[in-house]
């Protein structure tokens, strides 16, 4: 049965329609965040098996000086002749809550004083948590946000008559597959001039058990994370699915480089989406691919962003070589 007219227009109904009528089923992981599920992915944030965003924010507190000092030397050098550097603006990608954003928007107004920050984000909820948090903390800081979906979408910055850096942090870009990533960072590179840059920070390849483990926490909170995705489906289309009988899984695909996350269903069941006239069968141990994060190596990192025009020009990383910030040049 096609979906009728009203689902039609619903993103996450189109989305739903398109994953669990498919051979090998899945859903996209931006279905994860809506509010509880923005809610468990912060607490993730916080879990100790989850390294990422403390080890990226060490790097930031570490590096935060010399990444604005490195940017404004880059425009330099592609600018020359222009001995008064304009204003650097901040620029990011996915800003979310903006949480370790802070930390450099704060070196930015120690070298320069007023900066412009530009967060760019599809949930409307999370940018203006983060114009909040910016307006209470950094009086020198300017919030020009935008609600857009760099992924689907165009991408428009603003002019600029100055420097840019441009943020894409906590390892977002590893939610797509290489070719994907690619265009959105190409998409960035086409509204960049010579001499912007680009903060990219990304999870590198490691232990799997350490890998598997900050996706399988002890506490659970990933699975929730996970199984919250079914929820928000019995919620906003009126499924029926029985989360006592989906279970979480993550591992390492070694093969493409990512953790991959499913919901797998424990027994032949079959769910009703009245929304979408669809009665969805799963076979035991069938299941739902909702979520791959890609795990990168320097080379491959730097192969990205030559794919994608371009140049990296300082890395930072932890003691362990846990994750990678790399600054890289338009
Ligand atoms: C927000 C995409 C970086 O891949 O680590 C955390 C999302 N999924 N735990 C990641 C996530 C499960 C996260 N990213």
């Amino acid at each position: 049965m096609p979906l009728t007219e009203q689902a039609l227009k619903n993103p996450v109904a189109q989305a739903v329609y398109a994953g669990l009528t498919a051979d090998r089923k899945y859903l996209p992981a931006w279905l994860f965040y809506d509010e509880k599920g923005s809610q468990l992915f912060e607490r993730i944030t916080r879990l100790p098996e989850y390294y990422l965003t403390r080890t990226e924010r060490a790097i930031f507190q570490q590096h935060a000086d010399s990444i604005i000092a490195a940017s404004l030397q880059i425009w330099r050098n592609a600018n020359i002749g222009i001995t008064q550097v304009p204003a650097l603006r901040i620029l990011e990608l996915g800003a979310g809550t903006a949480s370790k954003t802070g930390i450099l928007l704060a070196a930015a107004t120690r070298a320069q004083g007023p900066t412009s920050y530009l967060p760019i984000d599809v949930s409307a909820s999370a940018i203006n948590e983060a114009c909040d948090s910016i307006a209470a903390t950094q009086p020198q800081v300017t919030v020009e946000p935008q609600i857009a979906n760099y992924v689907t979408g165009t991408l428009d910055v603003p002019t600029h008559n100055g420097p840019t850096l441009a943020l894409y942090i906590g390892s977002s870009i590893g939610n797509f597959a290489p070719s994907e990533a690619a265009a959105i960072l190409r998409k960035l590179r086409d509204q960049l001039q010579p001499g912007d840059t680009l903060l990219l920070g990304t999870d590198l390849v490691k232990d799997t058990a350490v890998l598997e483990r900050a996706y399988c926490d002890s506490e659970g909170v990933t699975e929730a994370f996970n199984l919250n995705l079914l929820h928000r489906l019995n919620h906003e289309l009126h499924a029926n699915f029985d989360l006592a009988h989906f279970s979480h899984a993550a591992h390492f695909n070694t093969a493409h480089s990512r953790i991959e996350m499913h919901l797998r269903s424990t027994r032949r069941q079959t769910v009703r989406i009245p929304a979408l006239g669809l009665s969805v069968l799963f076979q035991p141990n069938e299941s739902i691919h909702t979520e791959n994060s890609y795990k990168f190596t320097c080379e491959s990192i730097a192969d990205l962003l030559k794919a994608s025009g371009f140049s990296v020009a300082e890395t930072f990383t932890d003691a362990n070589d846990y994750f990678a910030v790399n600054l890289a040049a338009a």
